[in-house]
């Protein structure tokens, strides 16, 4: 399997608890490399854009307030298989159906809140990650 990136999001209930570190000691333990990274507060219009998919959900709503209600930490993570690694080591989107070990068992306060984003495709990953980086801000 060749070196693959995906894109990730520290959300704004782990910034609020300092757990950029602890999120990233998982992803490093792990064998994907941060190759990117900035802190930053989400406009309206960017998680709008970002969660446009879930557009017509009920959940939407909360969803975008959630994600515009802190500072955010922007990834990019590289490594092998980096797509599904980073979906196992996140775990279920709700964290009560996380499995052991995982960041959104060992962090997410709820499925809102639930401490990160990852990628769920390569073609997503690179989308997202040209979304919020340019080519310079990326070394590997
Ligand atoms: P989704 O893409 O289904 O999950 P994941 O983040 O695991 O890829 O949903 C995106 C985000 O929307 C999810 O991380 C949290 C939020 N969400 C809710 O607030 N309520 C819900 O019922 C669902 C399904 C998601």
């Amino acid at each position: 399997m060749a070196t693959e990136r995906t894109f990730s999001i520290i959300k704004p209930d782990a910034t609020r608890r300092n757990l950029t570190g602890a999120v990233n000691a998982v992803f490093e333990k792990n064998g994907l490399r941060v190759v990117a990274q900035k802190r930053l507060r989400m406009t309206q219009e960017m998680a709008e854009t970002f969660y446009g998919v879930h557009r017509e959900r009920p959940f939407f709503k909360d969803l975008v307030s959630f994600m515009t209600s802190g500072p955010v930490v922007v990834q990019v993570l590289e490594g092998e298989n980096a797509v599904a690694k980073n979906r196992d080591l996140m775990g279920a989107t709700n964290p009560a159906n996380a499995a052991e070990g995982t960041i959104r068992k060992m962090f997410a306060e709820s499925i809102e809140a639930n401490s990160v984003h990852g990628s769920d495709s390569a073609e997503n990953a690179a989308i997202e990650i040209a979304y919020f980086f340019a080519g310079y801000e990326i070394a590997p």
